[in-house]
């Protein structure tokens, strides 16, 4: 017998949100949005139209971050494998987590230990149901609204972001039910890297010297695309993982005075 919504507190995994809302849900219609739960990494997060349902490939970039922090600190033994790079000597990396939508990526490094995370949209009631899924899963996230960078006053050891990455006119063109999803979680402009440019220019700014960033892309081509916007914005040890997320370090050990700016007054609207 199907679960009715009623007892969506029970339903513990994707297949068993899936299984009683499928019947529930209109065509091309996302069935997290009609439940308003689904889990990501094994974590239950409310979901709205405000916010990108949580994908499974997204976990990969998860992991990356994981097993990069573990590689960190599994010794106990400071300073760390790269050399140069100096980790706090508590062990917590300090994350920023670009484009956090449901929040997702935030809360669950979060829930892991060893870390201390801001999380950045520019979406208020996007940052409304991410606040709500830390509070719901009992972590501590530091949410701040900003259109990337630009209320951001501190450096990181982490950059985490999966961004806004489809082209512009191939939204919704395989799938239909994403148009339901917010188009400023989808539009990545003309060549889908819009964002990835502004990112790749201004991290330098953000990460501590031999930080890492992480990012999601869409597909091989753009990962290739990346890693050479990477290259030339002097980026070091580019890897491409499982063709959905490249990572690279900061070789800058300069001390680059952040920009200060003025408070964002950004608004997100739904398309
Ligand atoms: C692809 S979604 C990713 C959401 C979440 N991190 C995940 O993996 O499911 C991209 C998010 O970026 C946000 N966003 C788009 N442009 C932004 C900008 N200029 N500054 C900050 N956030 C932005 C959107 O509001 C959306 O929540």
């Amino acid at each position: 017998m199907k679960n009715s919504t009623k007892n969506i507190k029970n339903l513990n995994n994707n297949e068993e949100i899936a299984n009683a809302f499928d019947h529930l849900t209109p065509p091309n219609y996302p069935i997290a949005y009609k439940a308003g739960k689904w889990f990501f990494c094994g974590l239950p997060f409310f979901v709205t139209e405000d916010v990108l349902v949580p994908r499974v490939d997204t976990e990969i970039l998860v992991r990356a971050v994981q097993e990069y922090i573990e590689s960190q600190t599994q010794s106990q033994k400071f300073p760390s494998k790269i050399e140069g790079w100096m980790p706090r000597a508590d062990g917590v990396f300090e994350i920023l987590d670009l484009c956090t939508g449901s929040g997702c990526i935030a809360v669950a490094l979060t829930s892991k230990g060893f870390t201390n995370v801001t999380a950045v949209d520019i979406c208020e009631k996007a940052l409304a149901v991410a606040s709500k899924n830390a509070e719901t899963n009992n972590v501590n996230v530091n949410f701040i609204q900003s259109d990337l960078f630009k209320n951001i006053k501190t450096r990181f050891d982490i950059i985490v972001t999966n961004p806004p990455y489809i082209k512009t006119n191939e939204i919704g063109i395989h799938d239909k039910s994403i148009l339901c999803e917010p188009r400023k979680a989808l539009d990545g402009g003309a060549d889908g890297l819009d964002i990835y440019r502004r990112i790749i220019n201004e991290a330098p700014n953000y990460l501590n010297a031999h930080g890492q960033i992480f990012l999601e892309i869409g597909d091989v081509r753009q990962a290739e695309q990346v890693k050479t916007l990477l290259q030339n914005g002097g980026f070091h040890d580019i890897q491409i993982i499982k063709d959905r997320v490249v990572i690279a370090r900061n070789v800058s050990d300069e001390a680059i005075p952040i920009r200060t700016h003025k408070a964002g007054t950004e608004q997100c609207t739904k398309n």
